[in-house]
């Protein structure tokens, strides 16, 4: 059976092609793209996943506008990683189809009545800041029983941050929704910095997919090229981790990934470490496992997969 998938995200390079990845594959029905404030502004979020989605020549899907700002700090954004728009890059600009607008219906009253109204359970794919699902859990709990898992990318168990030492982005911008999200009882699952950070981006990748010799598979070496130049220059390697895609990845063909379950909580406040990740991968605490950990992954899998699913859209 297909599974049903929302695709919560805040695009961004990388939302951009888990966006993509999803809608290529037949095996995820996506209900609709639910987007947040992240990587820039809610206003260019959307507009990407508008542009995204024209661009794949997919306006059937259903583009939502949801929360603006993290549920109790300012939005802290990553145009230093994504350019100005959020999407930028070199090449013919994207000009989204007339007809096809954000969906009237805000994103948590949408998340929360597809789950109520859904009779199969769904699955929850968060790529940005988890301030969307957690006003949904809050809004009205009982739609966890219609949620069969939410696969989610953030954190960083046994690495460093990538926003600040300690912490990674999507959860350094919502910690306190990330601790909704993981005290949920939902089943969770982290693709965190420890597996993005082994499906890495370079030159020979982007070469092998162009060879696809689509308008979509072209859209992406045209990202990769402005998305890798922050990276290259960070962390000095032609290597780029590919974030956000890893989540449907793990949907499609979860023995790409191993990991373990595993207690996470998340620090809210403090000034050092506020965003951490608390992984007891050991077992050290009494602290109840909530979340599979994902920390291992097999790139030639992962790199095979995204070519092959480029390859059958336009
Ligand atoms: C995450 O932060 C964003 O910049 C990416 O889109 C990804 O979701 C990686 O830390
Ligand atoms: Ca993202």
């Amino acid at each position: 059976m297909n599974k049903k998938i929302i695709l919560d995200c805040d695009p961004g390079h990388d939302d951009a092609v888990a966006i993509m990845l999803a809608a290529a594959s037949k095996e995820l029905e996506i209900l609709g793209i639910t987007c947040v404030g992240g990587n820039v502004g809610l206003d260019n979020t959307v507009n990407n996943a508008l542009k995204v989605c024209t661009l794949i020549e997919r306006t059937d899907l259903k583009i939502y506008s949801g929360a603006s700002k993290p549920i109790h700090y300012d939005l802290f954004t990553a145009e230093y990683v994504h350019g100005k728009t959020g999407l930028d890059k070199k090449g013919d600009p994207i000009i989204i189809s007339s007809d096809y607008k954000v969906e009237d219906q805000n994103a948590i009253d949408f998340i929360v009545d597809t789950c109520k109204s859904s009779t199969d359970q769904i699955y929850l794919c968060p790529t940005g800041p988890l301030t969307n699902i957690a006003l949904s859990l809050q809004k009205n709990p009982s739609i966890k029983e219609k949620i069969k898992e939410i696969v989610f990318m953030g954190g960083a168990a046994m690495c460093l941050g990538n926003t600040t030492p300690s912490a990674e982005f999507n959860i350094f911008v919502d910690p306190h929704a990330a601790n909704i999200v993981l005290g949920s009882g939902i089943p969770i699952t982290m693709m965190g910095l420890d597996v993005t950070h082994q499906v890495n981006v370079n030159k020979t990748i982007i070469n092998s997919i162009n060879e696809n010799n689509n308008k979509s598979s072209k859209f992406f070496g045209e990202l990769m090229d402005f998305y890798t130049i922050f990276h290259k220059k960070l962390y000095e390697t032609e290597d780029t981790p590919l974030h956000d895609p890893c989540v449907i990845a793990y949907l499609l063909d979860p023995s790409i990934f191993t990991g373990k379950l595993v207690n996470v909580v998340v620090e809210e406040n403090s000034e050092l470490t506020r965003g951490a990740t608390i992984v007891d991968w050991l077992g050290v605490t009494n602290r109840n496992p909530n979340c599979h950990v994902m920390n291992y992954a097999n790139d030639k899998k992962f790199f095979a997969l995204l070519k092959n699913k480029l390859s059958t859209l336009p």
